[in-house]
């Protein structure tokens, strides 16, 4: 019999990506998003509006059944957060807390939690500019990845009590768009590279601005793991599939990453080869808070679950995102984004 699964924070640009992928698979999925079903979901996939800091709103799910729960809603915003930090808490704790117990009401075990590799803070004064393994010390460095941090650590207390059987994500950069251009990077406001690189490219920004060229890495400019968004769902399906299937997973938490990093010059330049476009690339001063290099080390993630991050070369990841944004002339809808404030 097909599985059933819940998808918080469906609408998002990563939950929606793993909706997408497991209603292809055959799974039953319920979206739950307080945003507007989007136009990419396939009647196959089932859509409820709540939110979850009203726990009166999960009442709506009662007439269904779930073998497993993936839960992406959440804010997202650094900046954001460290502006309304009680939200970020409200909504990505509060909201997670409200989850859990409608879970243990309906006797549903199996979770897959969205965390970030914000969760480490830092990175150099953990590991120095070598990749981040799961066992360092989270030490998150604002709201946001603080907020993370304490949902991890719900979740292993709960698990220590047998209350929940979690896999624990920590994604790195997500990026790129679904291979068919159904889904892909549209948050607003828009804060990512690569989207931002390439709206300075189809002229909907004056330029791209690169933040720092003075760090300690080769081309001066800062390294980041950039993951595609469809190796992270497919991820997101294996780990379903394993808890489904009984699968128990005394250290839940995994890096998804790709493994290795690009600078933010060398994206650009991708940019430029892929999309044959010229813009404006000016230099800034350093954003406040970024971290010169920032890689997962994914072996665990491939050992134990078999994660293989087979999309994720920086060409694909650029020129699916070229696609997607070029697809019906989506290009001109830059100025028109809607509400976009939930995330993952
Ligand atoms: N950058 C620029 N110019 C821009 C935008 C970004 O130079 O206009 C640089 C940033 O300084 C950074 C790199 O491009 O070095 C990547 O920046 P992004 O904003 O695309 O992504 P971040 O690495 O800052 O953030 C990502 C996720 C966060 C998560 C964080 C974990 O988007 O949600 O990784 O550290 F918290």
């Amino acid at each position: 019999m097909s599985k059933h699964i819940l998808v918080t924070g469906g609408c998002g640009y990563i939950g929606g990506m793993t909706a997408i992928t497991l209603a292809e698979q055959g799974f039953n999925v319920v979206v739950l998003d307080k945003k507007i079903k989007p136009l990419e979901f396939e009647d196959n996939i089932e859509y409820v509006q709540a939110d979850l800091r009203d726990i009166g709103t999960l009442d709506a799910l009662d007439e269904y059944e779930f073998d497993a729960v993936l839960h992406f809603a959440a804010f997202i915003e650094v900046g954001v957060s460290v502006q309304d930090p009680i939200s970020f808490y409200q909504n990505n704790v509060a909201g997670s807390i409200n989850l859990f117990s409608y879970m243990q009401k309906r006797g549903i075990k199996n979770i897959v939690f969205s965390s970030t590799a914000a969760s480490y803070g830092n990175p150099e004064s953990l590991s120095g500019q070598k990749p981040l393994t799961e066992e360092l010390m989270p030490s998150p460095i604002n709201p946001y990845g603080s907020s993370k941090v304490i949902v991890e650590r719900l979740l292993l207390e709960l698990q220590s009590l047998d209350l929940i059987n979690p896999i624990i994500f920590r994604y790195f950069n997500a990026s790129g768009a679904d291979s068919l251009s159904r889904h892909g990077e549209e948050h607003d406001p828009e804060t990512h590279l690569i989207p931002l690189i390439f709206q300075a490219a189809v002229g909907a920004r004056e330029s791209i601005k690169i933040y720092g060229d003075d760090y300690p890495t080769l081309d001066g400019t800062c390294i980041r793991d950039y993951i595609h968004v469809q190796d992270l769902a497919d991820a997101h399906v294996i780990a379903a599939k394993k808890l489904i299937s009984g699968d128990k997973f005394p250290s839940p938490i995994f890096n998804l990453g790709n493994g290795f990093g690009y600078s933010v010059k060398e994206v650009i330049n991708m940019v430029r080869e892929v999309s044959g476009m010229s813009f404006i690339v000016e230099q800034a001063p350093r954003r406040a808070g970024d971290p010169a290099y920032l890689v997962a080390d994914n072996k665990k993630a491939k050992q134990i679950l078999g994660f293989e991050p087979t999309n994720s070369s920086l060409q694909n990841i650029v020129q699916s995102h070229y696609k997607f944004i070029t697809k019906d002339d989506k290009i001109l809808d830059y100025s028109d984004f809607n509400d976009a404030d939930s995330n993952n």
